[in-house]
């Protein structure tokens, strides 16, 4: 056996001792109330092209044109009224790259100076701001040089970071650099339902590779600028089992599949390494990069749910289970697992942790409440245990854009008219008592509190991938 290999397989026992195998708490109702610790970040994220409106992008290049339904651009000021008013202490948001730089090394001051006037309205606020530099849209001339697939085009998205850095650095603290880049690579190009509709694995992999540099350039751009800067990136954790526990075949695969989703990215970071080889897959051999490892001053977690996988590596839905309108599993007791996962990572790195996206499509708010109280309470729980959380971010604050299912799925604390749904005041209480209150943890734990909701029907909407 070649070395990588034993290396890889030793890694994937690992991850199997310490990854999957962080046991959940019993989902029991708590006694008591649960306070959190003192400044703990409570707050909300979007997206730029979500929430924006009027944005020409490789999306809407793409025929998935958000439109303008949503109007924060103009809307933002009575959007974070809204968000002070709830008591919210931190919001995240990105900078659409299409919007600022809409032709290459040519900068739109006017939307660059509409950022700032954002995060100034947030200061206003007392609202903390995390800004994310690429939330899954591109510039069209970005994807027409061949986006992601090729490292010779990092050099564009570091011209445009460190711009947006010089400019806004005065209101900026916490920097997110790439939201999600596994579930961006495995959408775009494996399972092809994400501009550019792409289903190679490889070209995947060899994204991920470029994202993680230009991770590593962004990280660097901004601290060159901002040495005081809070950089890091917010990485989806699914947790995911073997469909069949005892079939050692649906294990190796979970194994691999937990190593690539929720591992590798957190791996080369520690190691300033990426390398992978996997049976079928081309391997990836990376030279080390002194610039690559511990670039992280923070752990972004975005957790929604759990898979089972197969032997064949497909994703199912476990049977039986609570399920949000978008068909996801709610698995309270998943965030507590992602939590000691990315513990193991935060320790390493010596740096903390901060929840920068949860929550749930459920457009008549029958089942936010319990969900929103069963994760903190898992949140909680991790604290306890001795896991560095010093922030929840709920997605979303207002109804949006998601993605292939377009305004379908209803994911936000407000509705499009910016009607608070009833769990907005739910989170208002929590946020002003600074956690879970005994009245709160024993309504929410009731059996069968996660009721049967309608499903959203995403058959038409996905495009086909060719
Ligand atoms: C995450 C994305 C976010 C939103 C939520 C529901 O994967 O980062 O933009 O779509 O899912």
């Amino acid at each position: 056996m070649k070395k990588s290999t034993l290396i890889l397989a030793a890694s994937l026992l690992i991850c199997g001792a310490f990854g999957l195998g962080f046991k959940a708490k019993a989902q029991t109702k708590p006694v008591t109330s649960e306070k959190f610790p003192a400044g703990f970040l409570w707050g909300s994220a979007t997206a730029a092209y979500q929430v924006e409106g009027g944005i020409q992008n490789n999306w809407s290049a793409a025929g998935l044109d958000a439109g303008n339904e949503i109007n924060h651009w103009e809307r933002y000021e009575e959007d974070f009224d809204q968000a002070a008013a709830m008591g919210q202490k931190m919001y995240r948001f990105s900078i659409e790259w299409a919007r600022v730089e809409p032709q290459p090394g040519q900068f739109d001051q006017a939307a660059i100076d509409h950022y700032r006037q954002i995060l100034k309205a947030l200061d206003r606020r007392g609202i903390q701001p995390m800004v994310t530099l690429y939330h899954f849209t591109l510039p069209q001339w970005f994807v027409e040089r061949g986006g992601w697939e090729k490292a010779e085009n990092i050099v564009h998205f570091k011209r445009f970071v460190r711009r947006i850095a010089t400019e806004l650095k005065d209101d900026v603290y916490y920097w997110n650099t790439v939201n999600e880049p596994m579930v961006y690579a495995f959408q775009s190009y494996n399972i092809g339902v994400w501009p550019p509709f792409k289903q190679d694995i490889n070209l995947a992999m060899r994204v991920v590779q470029h994202l993680l540099l230009a991770h590593t350039e962004a990280y660097h751009a901004v601290h060159e600028i901002d040495p005081f800067a809070k950089v890091g990136f917010a990485k989806n954790i699914t947790v995911l089992e073997p469909n069949w526990p005892w079939n050692p075949l649906d294990q190796i695969m979970t194994m691999i599949q937990n190593y690539l989703f929720n591992e590798a990215f957190w791996n080369a970071i520690e190691t300033g390494q990426f390398n992978l080889s996997f049976p079928g897959l081309v391997p990836i051999k990376a030279a080390f990069n002194p610039r690559l490892k511990n670039s992280i001053d923070f752990i972004g977690v975005n957790y929604y749910t759990r898979y089972l996988v197969n032997s064949s590596g497909k994703t199912l839905t476990r049977p039986e289970v609570s399920l949000t309108e978008l068909d996801w599993e709610i698995y309270p007791q998943g965030l507590y697992r992602a939590l000691m996962l990315a513990n193991t990572h935060a320790q390493k790195l010596r740096v903390p942790i901060i929840i920068t996206e949860n929550g749930l499509a459920d457009a008549e708010d029958r089942i936010r409440a319990p969900f929103l109280v069963q994760h903190l309470h898992q949140v909680w729980q991790a604290i306890q245990e001795g896991v560095p959380v010093q922030g929840y971010l709920h997605w979303s604050l207002l109804d949006n854009f998601e993605w292939a299912e377009a305004y379908e799925a209803k994911f936000g604390l407000m509705d499009r008219d910016r009607k608070w749904r009833e769990s907005a005041r739910l989170y208002q209480q929590i946020i002003k008592d600074n956690g879970l209150s005994e009245q709160m943890l024993t309504e929410y734990f009731k059996p069968d509190v996660f009721q049967l909701i309608d499903k959203i029907d995403k058959s038409h909407k996905i495009p086909s991938g060719d």
